[in-house]
């Protein structure tokens, strides 16, 4: 069986991870948070008291056996010295300290394998982040891009965290920049990816739009046995 890769893109409260999540998880199919990587090296980062400005360093952290990801159905668990990191590396303040360190090139290129290591022959993967269908899985089957506008995730964002509204959109708004504007694998809408505006859907019913988008394509390429 050839590596079968799904992979959904978008911006900083886009739903991506919970709408890719759900989806894994109704078809029976393995599912990643790229994010995840990024977030999980900035907590240990802070952990290990390594400068944020130094490279190398945080090259030598990615590489470390001290902190390692697993891929389970409800959640991308982040292990540090034997310790779920998992509540820690979901804080708004973590987004922000991964998007500094997804800045750097050897940094993602340090994470890259590991990431690329979560597609397997036997399994479907959903992979959800900036870069998946770009960079991480270019020949991926099926490219998702989802987004929504600044005000709509800003108002998901602020009822989930009970941040004020302003607040939370200028923090995503600072993110969305640094995550586009980079040099290095900035968030873009792969080619040929299909866009789901989610502005005015609920989860439910952007995830009802993905399972219809993915089921015909797994019809038209005859691979609807790899569905559940
Ligand atoms: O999707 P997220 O909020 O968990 O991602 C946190 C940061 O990690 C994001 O602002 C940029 C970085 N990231 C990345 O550069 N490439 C990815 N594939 C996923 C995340």
């Amino acid at each position: 069986m050839a590596e079968y890769v799904i992979t959904i893109d978008g911006p900083s409260a886009s739903g991506k991870t919970s709408v890719s999540r759900d989806v894994a998880n109704a078809f029976g199919w393995r599912w990643v948070s790229t994010g995840a990587f990024y977030r999980g090296l900035a907590v240990v980062a802070l952990k290990e008291k390594i400068d944020f400005d130094d490279e190398s360093a945080l090259v030598r952290l990615a590489n470390s056996p001290i902190w390692s990801v697993e891929m389970n159905p409800n959640e991308t668990t982040v292990m540090y010295s034997g310790q779920r990191i998992n509540p820690e590396i979901a804080l708004d303040d973590t987004g922000m300290y991964a998007s500094k360190i997804s800045q750097y090139p050897l940094v993602r290129q340090a994470l890259l394998p590991l990431q690329r290591a979560c597609a397997n022959k036997n399994h479907v993967l959903i992979a959800e982040g900036r870069d998946c269908g770009t960079v991480v899985f270019p020949n991926a089957l099926i490219k998702i891009y989802l987004t929504a506008s600044s005000d709509s995730r800003a108002q998901r964002r602020s009822i989930e965290n009970t941040g004020s509204f302003e607040m939370v959109r200028t923090l995503q708004e600072e993110r969305d920049r640094s995550d586009e504007e980079r040099t290095h694998a900035p968030l873009q809408i792969p080619d040929g990816a299909q866009v789901i505006d989610s502005s005015t859907m609920n989860r439910d019913q952007v995830v009802d739009n993905a399972k219809r988008l993915i089921r015909q394509e797994f019809s038209r390429r005859k691979l609807d046995a790899l569905i559940r």
